[in-house]
């Protein structure tokens, strides 16, 4: 490992161990603002969902949110973390629940062999470039048969998104405050191989707190919009919205590939198969193929990946959009996935909304042809001409006349067009 790769770790780790930083960690992990509870609510649940066997271990336990919840429901819980004033919180917010809480390093875990049924490790795993050598440690406390689940940034749609092939090395060069870790579903395979665990899957999430398509409408990541983030603000206080955001990320893009969001969970199995791996791999290569090829993605060809049957699920997702705020955070949001407008057919997604819906997709689909279209009519040379009026240059207000008469004739269908 490089000095400067220590280093980063160091700052990392050393940064946490600051009290007056855990204070305004805790507090912001029970604050509801924006997608705080919906990045909350999956993670814990995905951890939980993922389980197996009663000793269970958190690394970099930080406030315990994923593992205090966990205690009530029957859980034997250890944590460690390598700050102290951390441990100190997360015993304080146990109210006298049982835990054990030791300090400790995630590369050098205070604990015996196999000493756990499960390991669980949440927004820990993003700070480490070498994940080779922290698996094998993780490993080294996990029973034969036991589970590993943490979560990190996906580097497959990162590269999806900018269009060209980003590297670990490109982002450490980015400068070390910046850095997260970003796994690619090949590196996750040859990490299992080579510290012998199974690849059990990937749940792919945070669809709505992050992602790096850009926004067609405002040219900008959708997430970097103001208005994008006065939506999610929503999420706080709008139990019906929050339910929406959920279903989608549960049975939507936790369905898909390494492709389909910013983020993901990882879950392994204390065991060698390396040719389970190369099989969960291919799997996951042959929907990230599916998702970019296919215009649009069909309900019926992701049935068998999907947790629900496609009618099952298009009712739930019709009950969903009934509400108005619903239909336009959800238009949003899968109108921009994949960055295409057209990745989306919404009468197959919402038999009762999906003609309003598809109506939205081909009202934007001519604004932003033909706006991009009239806006560089004064600078060419076969259009120049109509936008001079008498040599006064054609005024916005007519520009925008301009754009309705030419949406309503290239919109109009023409004789012989199918309708
Ligand atoms: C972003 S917080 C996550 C806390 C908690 N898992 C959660 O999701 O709320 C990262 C945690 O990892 C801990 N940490 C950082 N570097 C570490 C290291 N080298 N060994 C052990 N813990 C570490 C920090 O002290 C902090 O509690």
């Amino acid at each position: 490992m490089s000095t400067s790769e220590q280093d980063l770790i160091s700052w990392k780790t050393d940064a946490w161990k600051d009290r007056n930083m855990v204070k305004w960690y805790s507090g912001r992990m029970v604050e509801n603002t924006d997608a705080n509870r919906l990045k909350n609510a999956v993670e814990v649940e995905l951890c939980e969902r993922f389980l197996l066997g009663r000793d269970v271990l958190d690394v970099g336990i930080g406030t315990g949110r994923a593992s205090l919840p966990l205690i009530a429901k029957g859980y034997a819980l250890s944590g460690t973390d390598s700050s102290q004033a951390m441990l100190d919180e997360c015993l304080r917010l146990a109210a006298g629940q049982p835990i054990t809480l030791r300090q400790g390093d995630v590369q050098q875990l205070p604990f015996d062999d196999q000493s756990f049924d499960s390991l669980i490790s949440l927004n820990v795993m993003t700070h480490f470039p070498h994940i080779e050598k922290v698996l094998a440690e993780w490993k080294r406390v996990v029973r034969p048969g036991g589970r590993l689940i943490f979560d990190i940034y996906s580097l497959d749609h990162l590269s999806f998104a900018r269009g060209e092939t980003v590297t670990v090395e490109d982002l450490l060069a980015q400068g070390n405050n910046a850095f997260n870790m970003h796994l690619s579903g090949e590196r996750l395979r040859s990490a299992a191989d080579e510290v012998g665990l199974k690849v059990l899957g990937i749940v792919p999430y945070g669809s709505f707190i992050c992602g790096e398509y850009p926004h067609p409408a405002f040219a900008m990541p959708l997430q970097a919009s103001a208005w994008w983030r006065r939506q999610l603000s929503w999420l706080a206080c709008d139990d019906a919205l929050l339910e929406m955001a959920v279903f989608l990320e549960q049975h939507f893009f936790g369905c898909l590939s390494s492709i389909a969001t910013g983020r993901f969970m990882v879950v392994l199995e204390n065991s060698v198969d390396t040719a389970a791996n190369q099989t969960w791999l291919e799997q996951d290569q042959a929907i990230s193929q599916y998702l970019r090829d296919a215009r649009p993605i069909r309900l019926e060809a992701l049935a068998p990946w999907l947790n629900l049957p496609p009618d099952e699920w298009r009712a739930a997702f019709d009950r969903h959009l009934g509400r108005m705020r619903n239909r336009g955070v959800a238009y949003a949001l899968l109108s921009t996935f994949l960055g295409r407008l057209d990745a989306i057919d919404w009468q197959d997604l919402s038999p009762r909304h999906g003609a309003l819906l598809n109506g939205w997709a081909m009202s934007e689909y001519w604004d932003r042809n033909v706006q991009s279209f009239t806006r560089n009519w004064h600078q060419r040379e076969e259009t120049r001409a109509f936008c001079d009026v008498d040599g006064v240059p054609l005024a916005s207000c007519l520009e925008y006349q301009l754009q309705r008469n030419l949406i309503a004739l290239l919109s109009k269908p023409k004789s012989g067009d199918a309708v």
